[in-house]
């Protein structure tokens, strides 16, 4: 059953016009873009901007003596205006205070209500353990994706879809979904990190849970300024492969969240065999970076075993580019990570969320590859 399904994927490395691509400068020079804009196409749509030419960084605040004085915060505010009016991503930052300048990062895209990610640390949660995160040595990041686009279907008005999409014409079917406007968003804050000189902006990692793992991958996988890029409990859409999958299908998501991928991938529904990709090759856009996929056992609405497929399929690419992916061909135990290929893979025992378990592995991996490197 397993091999079946393998056969059934589209091949990462032959290029549309049948070009078996052998050579890392083909990769660079042929298949990759090639593969963006069939995501672009398909999947997520096409952002009708990079960076917004008049987008300005607003600092808020900026103080010492947060965690028990072992981090500064700062609080940013990326302004930003377009034809459709104005909008602000607020930003804020954990940056510890002893560690060596410029800081690797890790990039939370909060898809949680505020206390999940309490910038004040009233409030501690998993899911965002801030303070963990500067102890390692890293500064914490995050922003909230409702400040991009809130998520709700409203026929794209609100948010940056509203500020930015052209005026009084009609939407075409791969204009960008509420998942690309989050991506776009984390770009911004890269934007960000690379005039902060206390963030080392060339070891940054984005991280998101579910959709906003989802989110993670298109961002890691379009923006290559980012080292690292972290998918948790992502699922369908997301680090999954969709031809086959168990649990959440695209019928099912694109039902529920008619707002989140582009018009186009609506056709897909029922017939996933027929999507020009399918999600390791999503995986695929982030080589030859980081990339980490995490899943938990009992999350079967993700499906695991079609996320962990994802990350073994992603490896020849990985391979052409002379490194190695997960490493492993059958999934892991629970509670055992993949991590000596530039793929890290973990199944953690439990439910679908994000943890200090989740995060403390991330950090391993990160330890062990981007840290090594400074
Ligand atoms: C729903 C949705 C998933 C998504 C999840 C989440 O369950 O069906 O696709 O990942 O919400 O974001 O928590």
């Amino acid at each position: 059953m397993e091999n079946n399904r393998r056969a059934a994927l589209p091949d990462p490395l032959l290029a549309s016009d049948g070009t078996r691509i052998q050579t890392p400068e083909q990769w660079a020079g042929i298949r990759r873009s090639e593969i963006v804009e069939l995501f672009r196409k398909h999947v997520y749509g096409r952002a009708p901007l990079d960076r917004p030419e008049n987008m300005k960084f607003v600092a808020v605040e900026e103080s010492t003596g947060w965690m028990e004085g072992k981090a500064m915060r700062k609080t940013v505010d990326i302004v930003m205006e377009g034809p459709g009016g104005s909008g602000v991503i607020r930003l804020y930052l954990f940056v510890p205070t002893e560690a060596r300048r410029p800081v690797p990062t890790f990039l939370l895209i909060c898809n949680r209500r505020a206390e999940n990610a309490d910038p004040d640390r009233q409030v501690l949660s998993q899911f965002w353990p801030a303070e963990q995160i500067v102890e390692r040595g890293y500064a914490a990041a995050m922003f909230n994706l409702k400040d991009v686009d809130p998520d709700k279907y409203d026929g794209f008005k609100d948010g940056v879809h509203g500020i930015f999409d052209p005026q009084d014409v009609p939407r075409p079917p791969d204009a960008w979904g509420t998942l690309g406007a989050w991506a776009w968003g984390a770009s911004r804050a890269m934007d960000y990190f690379e005039t902060d000189p206390d963030i080392d902006h060339t070891g940054v990692g984005v991280v998101g849970q579910s959709r906003g793992g989802k989110t993670a991958l298109w961002c890691g996988a379009q923006d290559e300024r980012f080292a690292m890029t972290v998918s948790n409990d992502s699922g369908c859409g997301g680090a999954a492969i969709s031809r086959g999958k168990q649990g959440e299908t695209l019928q099912n998501i694109n039902t529920s969240f008619p707002h989140w991928f582009c018009e186009n991938f609506k056709s897909y529904n029922g017939r996933e065999e027929e999507l020009p990709v399918d999600q390791h090759m999503l995986l695929s856009l982030v080589a030859p970076r980081l990339l980490y996929v995490a899943s938990a056992s009992e999350d079967t609405w993700a499906d695991p075993a079609s996320e962990f497929l994802a990350c073994v399929e992603a490896g020849p690419v990985y391979r052409l580019l002379g490194l190695e992916g997960v490493g492993a061909s059958t999934m892991p135990e629970p509670d055992s990570p993949l991590h000596q290929g530039s793929i890290g893979y973990h199944v953690r025992t439990g439910k679908h969320n994000l943890t200090e378990y989740d995060w403390h592995r991330f950090m391993d991996f990160a330890d062990r590859h981007m840290k090594a490197r400074a």
